[in-house]
């Protein structure tokens, strides 16, 4: 008798004696009936017993998962989990879905097997899957690079923070290093403070002027200084009537003050599109109008995070 046969049939009644008697035996990934994953499918095994399907995933190091055709045997070889695609993970009378239970490599930590996104290794890995270097896709199933992780979020700029001053467009830039759907950002104050004047006390990101109260002045742009974080939707001025400063320039973000360590913004009702080189900038509220800067003063610099769909 062949000994690999044996063994699947050992594994098959051990992954039958969980979903029976839920007791006995402690393995850790069971069979899930009338499911399986589509549209991951790297390698299709036809004419294979469904228990070959177990080891075949194992000879392939980008095999996250498998489906089992019931009586055809057909073995469908995913790359990805159920828990890093829910959405894909559907009802299908004739099939079942296993997820591979050794030695998986996790998502994004080889570059022959990178994730969509930060936020998609953490769907796949869960919530406490460490920060560090990920290989992602840069371009929809292409370029591969390696981005720096935290959580959900993707570090955006590499070593140099972003500086932006608070006068004569001095904005900082940084580019974007992968393409996709971008649901907010954040930005962490690593160094440097502003003024808007040479009375008030210095912030992180906006103007400590009475008037201004806990309202905030520092605004992500696109290349052509159009808002982006926070949506031009949610500015503010002071409406006084041929006043400087009755232009939209700031804007009250609950929950953050003048120097809070990060600043996090509200999801996007529409996420933006982004090239993987796209330009972005980060303006001073005064500065990006152009108007009560004269007095203004000081430096920001910051790390960039977005966290893609
Ligand atoms: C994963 O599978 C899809 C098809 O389902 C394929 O387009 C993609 O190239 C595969 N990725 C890897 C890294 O094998
Ligand atoms: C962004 O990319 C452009 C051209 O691709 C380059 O000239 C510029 O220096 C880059 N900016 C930063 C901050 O890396
Ligand atoms: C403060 O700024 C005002 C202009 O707003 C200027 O007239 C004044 O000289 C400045 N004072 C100091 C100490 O720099």
């Amino acid at each position: 008798m062949n000994p690999k046969f044996w063994l699947a049939t050992m594994f098959l009644m051990s992954r039958i004696g969980v979903l029976d008697a839920n007791s006995r035996c402690h393995v850790t990934e069971s069979s899930i009936g009338g499911m399986y994953l589509r549209g991951h499918v790297f390698k299709v095994h036809r004419d294979e017993l469904p228990e070959e399907c177990f080891f075949l995933c194992e000879e392939e190091v980008t095999c996250q998962s498998y489906n089992v055709v019931i009586g055809q045997n057909i073995c469908e070889l995913n790359n990805r989990t159920k828990e890093a695609r829910p959405e894909d993970f559907i009802p299908d009378q004739r099939r079942f879905y296993m997820k591979r239970s050794r030695n998986r490599v996790p998502l994004g930590s080889i570059k022959e097997l990178p994730a969509e996104s930060c936020n998609e290794i953490v769907s796949s890995e869960g919530e406490q899957v460490a920060d560090g270097k990920y290989w992602i896709y840069s371009e929809e199933n292409s370029e591969v690079i390696e981005a720096s992780c935290e959580e959900s979020w993707q570090k955006i700029n590499g070593e140099e923070p972003v500086c932006f001053g608070a006068k004569d467009n001095q904005y900082g830039s940084f580019n974007m290093t992968k393409s996709g759907r971008v649901k907010t950002m954040k930005l962490i104050h690593k160094s440097g403070s502003v003024r808007c004047n040479n009375v008030t006390i210095s912030s992180y990101w906006g103007c400590t002027w009475t008037p201004y109260k806990d309202n905030l002045m520092t605004i992500i742009t696109d290349a052509n200084k159009k808002a982006i974080l926070p949506p031009a939707e949610d500015l503010k001025a002071f409406k006084t009537p041929g006043h400087f400063d009755n232009k939209e320039h700031f804007y009250s973000l609950p929950g953050y003050h003048h120097n809070s360590i990060e600043l996090v913004f509200r999801n996007l009702v529409n996420p933006l599109s982004v090239s993987s080189n796209q330009e972005m900038q980060i303006w001073y509220g005064q500065d990006w109008i152009d108007r009560g800067e004269e007095d203004n003063s000081g430096k920001t610099c910051v790390d960039v995070y977005a966290w893609y769909e």
